[in-house]
């Protein structure tokens, strides 16, 4: 018969939910805090069981404000704290959740108001503290005795859950803008942008624009800083005479490429008009794709831009766009390409 006696609640003081979904803040931020906890909550014995002091600390997808990260709650109080890095989150734990003092510097919404948080949580259920409460300065904390096996257990379906966490959700994708419409390359940059601005390493690599080019997207990734950029093209067009050039300066650059992925060394990399490579049989697409089903870091994303992308690169990605010219100014009025807008 199953037991039906009322269970009992595990204790813990307070409880940190720290986001890791990725908009306000990359998500491996948010796991490097959490590390950082539970590093400190084994230091000071905040991770027992039975301590009514315990700290849980979960990452906890989207919390809802998407900027200004990493962003991390601290419960019961209802105090939300924004921008928190390694320093500050080292802050948090002393501060607050070790000697109650809410870090005002870095709060950026209160759930109570000043001196109205609710009571903290041992004293509102009265529980007896069943092992010595190690509040303390985090350098005494050699002094403490460690609860081996269950830390161990601790840690462990904490390292499971956060497994379970990243197959679930994180991929580095294989991202293709293709089609006879403008914007390909546009879109590819958008992202570069976006991951630039999270301090994600990025790369573009420019199969046929000419080396020495000096296009608007060069000049800003220049401005930026901290971009790598390849152009190894001769300035092929549809009219080239020397494909043979054009080609073997190609397949040199796909070299390249290659070495870059395997570096490991990219977050994002952007291969700009790739495909026509491929379309042209300058590279066998299914050596190609089996390199990358090989050989592409499983977080990095690669985006592919260009026309003609075939069909084994389609099936391949999981991000398929095709851009479809509507009205075109060339094309209505005669209005050649604009610097600032095509170049
Ligand atoms: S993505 Fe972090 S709060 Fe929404």
């Amino acid at each position: 018969m199953a037991d039906r006696s009322v269970p009992s609640m595990r204790n813990y003081g307070r409880q940190l939910f720290i986001c890791n979904h990725g908009d306000c803040a990359p998500a491996e931020e948010g796991e490097r805090l959490q590390r950082l906890v539970l590093e400190r909550n084994r230091q000071q014995g905040l991770n027992k069981l039975r301590n009514p002091h315990r700290i849980k600390c979960t990452l906890a997808d989207c919390l809802g404000v998407c900027q200004g990260g990493p962003i991390v709650v601290v419960y019961p109080d209802g105090t939300w704290y924004h921008g928190v890095d390694e320093a500050a989150m080292d802050r948090i734990y002393r501060e607050h959740l070790v000697e109650g003092r809410p870090v005002a510097k870095l709060i950026f919404h209160r759930h109570f108001p000043v001196g109205e948080a609710p009571v903290y949580a041992p004293e509102v259920r009265g529980d007896e503290a069943r092992v010595r409460v190690p509040w303390g300065p985090l350098e005494e904390v050699e002094a403490l005795q460690p609860e081996r096996e269950e830390e161990a257990r601790e840690e462990e379906a904490q390292l499971r859950r956060l497994a379970v966490r990243r197959s679930r959700k994180k991929k580095g994708l294989v991202i293709v803008n293709t089609g006879e419409g403008k914007g390909k390359t546009t879109a590819a940059l958008g992202i570069l942008t976006r991951a630039w601005g999270r301090r994600m390493k990025v790369g573009v690599v420019q199969f046929l624009k000419h080396e020495s080019a000096r296009f608007g997207e060069i000049r800003a990734a220049e401005r930026m800083g901290e971009i790598d950029w390849i152009s190894s093209g001769d300035g092929w067009t549809w009219t080239s005479s020397d494909m043979e050039e054009t080609e073997a300066r190609a397949r040199h650059t796909w070299a390249v490429c290659q070495e870059r992925i395997v570096s490991g060394g990219y977050d994002v990399l952007i291969l700009d008009e790739f495909t026509y490579l491929l379309h042209y049989g300058w590279l066998d697409g299914n050596e190609v794709l089996a390199w990358l089903e090989a050989n592409k870091p499983p977080m990095m994303h690669l985006v592919i831009t260009g026309r003609y992308a075939p069909r084994n690169l389609i099936d391949f990605a999981d991000l398929v766009t095709e851009m479809r010219a509507v009205k075109h100014p060339f094309a209505e009025q005669g209005i050649r390409a604009q610097p600032g807008v095509e170049y």
